[in-house]
């Protein structure tokens, strides 16, 4: 009897030893949209911004992440055999983050830039952009990037659009993390203008805003590539293979037909 009393205290102690095990050991993560992949991947964390329409933004209905970028990612992690972890993240946290290895990439609409490169390393181009000048509909006195002098203007920090905005002499810059605050702030009238990517200020506009227009030609020929950590080149090897895997096999033209409504430039 004694012996069958030993054996379940042993047993109600192993139990509550895995109990503990299982509850105390996983700290509380910022929810991140993992997809489901098979079990011998490695995991890739990858930043996002995701206030930038049409690339990524959540779904009004789910809140999931969706866009160009979202759908590109996850199918360059099913090619390459990495199971995605996306993180959403202020776009000027993003090279910091690579930096430090909080993420092994980022995929933002990021525009490769020479500055940026001195940090990270960008990814084949995936999206060929350029900026635009956004400004009330009733707007008419400024007609592009000319007009812009002395004028208040508002870009999402960090970003090419404000690097652009730092170049108009005595321009006013208003600064946001998210760049649907500075639409929003020139639809309400605050700022006279936003510089921003083209494809992004259009989706805008499109979106019934059409109190906001784009004004004057695109400027300067901006290509969008994924950032990867200097020190993580088998990611960038990894990420490169895929997309020319997706751009030969229609895989890559087919996500851009869903999102831009034609076939990739
Ligand atoms: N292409 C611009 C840049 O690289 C803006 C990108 C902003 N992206 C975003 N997801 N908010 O600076």
């Amino acid at each position: 009897k004694a012996l069958k009393l030993g054996l379940l205290a042993m047993l109600v102690f192993a139990l509550a030893v895995a109990l503990v095990g299982c509850g105390g050991s996983e700290p509380a993560k910022e929810p991140a949209q993992e997809q489901a992949a098979d079990p011998g991947a490695s995991k890739l964390i990858v930043g996002s911004d995701t206030t930038f329409a049409p690339f990524e933004f959540a779904d009004a209905a789910t809140g999931k992440y969706i866009g160009f970028d979202v759908d590109l990612i996850e199918a360059l992690c099913e090619e390459a055999g990495y199971e995605l972890v996306f993180q959403s993240m202020s776009f000027d946290g993003l090279i910091p983050a690579l930096q430090t290895s909080q993420i092994d990439a980022a995929i933002s609409a990021m525009t490769i830039t020479d500055k940026r490169k001195e940090v990270v390393n960008f990814s084949d181009t995936y999206y060929k952009s350029g900026l635009i000048v956004a400004v009330q509909a009733k707007n008419e006195d400024i007609k592009g990037f000319d007009e812009l002098k002395g004028k208040k203007i508002a870009v999402q920090s960090g970003t090419t659009g404000a690097m652009e905005a730092e170049k108009v002499p005595e321009a006013k810059i208003t600064y946001f993390t998210n760049t649907d605050q500075a639409l929003l702030e020139l639809k309400n009238g605050a700022v006279d203008a936003v510089i921003n990517d083209y494809p992004v200020s259009a989706y805008f506009v499109q979106q019934g805003n059409e109190d906001v227009k784009l004004v004057g030609d695109i400027l300067s020929a901006e290509e969008y590539g994924i950032a990867v950590p200097k020190d993580k080149p088998e990611v960038l090897e990894k990420l490169n293979g895929a997309l020319k895997t997706l751009k030969e096999n229609g895989k890559y033209a087919e996500i851009y037909k869903k999102w831009f409504g034609e076939e990739p430039k």
